[in-house]
């Protein structure tokens, strides 16, 4: 059996890595600067070192297509980003396809990981390849979705003990595919009726925990213009055995924050105007502005603000910075600031690409009484095993530290969410 993995990012290449456990896998990327790195054993994710690579013998990485030909299996592992106008940008998943349908040899199955809306698997790639392969759907390959449910950054859920969901064209497929996950999967697979029923699985859990957000995001705004602590409410609310515990947050990422998008399109082309899920991410969108506001209305607006910009991923502990709010953030503050220090322990290129408009810093700063605002936007680990004296000793006597997740202790100089 060949394996083939299409797209090596932060889903593909785990999923190429554990596959070639059992099978012969080629792994393979049109980005050919990443390919070479991973031949060498380097992962500029951060999800694997050089060690990690050493005994996998049946792990082939390419940039060839032609060294794809013969696979019985294709996993497309590739972005499914959004438009500038919000709509869903499938041109990836497209030219995976096509690239398949050039390749493809009778009874292989293609599977598709990436996040959709109900109906891409079926209709945009199952289309493409029988259109330009010759091959009819279902009588000469096959189809399946599988979402891929990992959550950077948390070490305790990876990919062998996620719960994965299969949907597949036909039964006989299902039990192909899902024999082949379960070669490295520790929690059984659960097997929908139709590929549709598991590509909308996905969408809607990230849907919904984006809508959860954006109404704790909304609390919080009503709570702020009341004069009232949100966290203390929170607290108060999570007394209750069904409250749901989420808290405001930035929304960022290629996850959360886009696949909304994936299922408001459908929604509407299906005559259904998805209101909810539409606030939702309009109220996830404002919180930059929020933040901003809470922050300049305790400060002197007339000085040229000096601050201290902690944290830029899109979450704690992860490397990802992509569709990060911390960098919507980031620019709004310019308008109050020209001296804006920043610092990150996750972006090691950060340099190169902001050190015009902020200084980037390389660790946080041994400055006494120096900055009017300290902000602490992304929790990473290292942030919160600093001790609230450190960060209190940074700022001067009338300054503040803004503190979004609340990893500090009450103090008078502390600006809660
Ligand atoms: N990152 C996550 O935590 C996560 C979690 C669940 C689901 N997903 C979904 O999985 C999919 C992949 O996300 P990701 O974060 O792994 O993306 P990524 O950006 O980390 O990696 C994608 C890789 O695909 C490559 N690529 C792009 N087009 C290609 C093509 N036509 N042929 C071959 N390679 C191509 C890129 O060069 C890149 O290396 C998306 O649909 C995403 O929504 C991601």
């Amino acid at each position: 059996m060949k394996l083939t993995i299409i797209g090596l990012g932060y889903v593909g290449l785990p999923l190429a890595i554990e596959l070639s456990k059992n099978y012969s896998t080629f792994a393979y990327d049109i980005d050919r600067n990443r390919i070479e790195a991973l031949k060498l054993g380097k992962d500029i994710n951060n999800q694997f070192r050089k060690k990690d690579f050493i005994d996998l013998k049946n792990l082939n990485f390419t940039s060839k297509k032609e060294d794809l030909t013969n696979s019985d299996i294709f996993f497309i592992t590739v972005p499914s980003p959004i438009k500038k106008n919000k709509s869903p940008n499938l041109s990836l998943i497209e030219k995976a396809s096509y690239m398949i349908s050039k390749i493809i040899k009778k009874n292989a199955i293609v599977v598709l990981e990436s996040t959709v809306y109900p109906g891409v698997t079926r209709k945009i790639v199952g289309k493409i390849i029988e259109k330009n392969s010759g091959l009819k759907f279902l009588k000469d390959f096959n189809l399946a979705y599988s979402p891929e449910r990992i959550n950077p950054g948390d070490n305790k859920k990876n990919i062998k003990n996620i719960r994965k969901i299969i949907g597949a064209s036909n039964k006989q497929t299902l039990n192909k595919v899902s024999k082949i996950y379960n070669s490295f999967l520790e929690e059984k697979i659960f097997k929908t009726e139709s590929i549709e029923i598991a590509e909308a699985a996905k969408v809607i859990e990230n849907t919904q925990r984006d809508v959860n957000i954006a109404l704790i995001n909304e609390f919080n705004k009503i709570f702020n213009s009341m004069s009232l602590d949100t966290n203390s409410i929170l607290n108060a609310a999570s007394t209750k055995w069904n409250f749901l515990n989420f808290k405001p947050g930035l929304v960022g990422g290629h996850c959360i924050g886009v696949d909304p998008y994936y299922l408001a399109f459908i929604s509407r082309k299906f005559g259904t105007e998805p209101k909810m899920i539409l606030s939702g991410r309009e109220v996830n969108e404002t919180v930059p502005k929020l933040i901003l506001k809470k922050c300049i209305s305790k400060l002197n607006k007339n000085k040229n603000l000096r601050v201290l910009f902690l944290g830029l991923t899109f979450k704690e502990n992860c490397p990802d910075f992509r569709n990060s709010k911390a960098f919507d953030l980031l620019n709004l503050l310019k308008k109050y600031s020209k001296k804006i220090d920043i610092y990150d322990p996750f972006l090691n290129n950060l340099k190169k690409k902001y050190s015009q408009d902020f200084k980037v810093l390389k660790n946080i700063p041994n400055k006494r009484n120096f900055y009017d605002l300290v902000m602490i936007i992304v929790p990473h680990r290292m942030f919160v095993k600093i001790n609230i004296n450190k960060y209190l000793s940074l700022i001067k006597e009338d300054g503040f530290i803004y503190d979004f997740k609340n990893i500090l202790n009450n103090h008078k100089s502390i600006i809660k969410v």
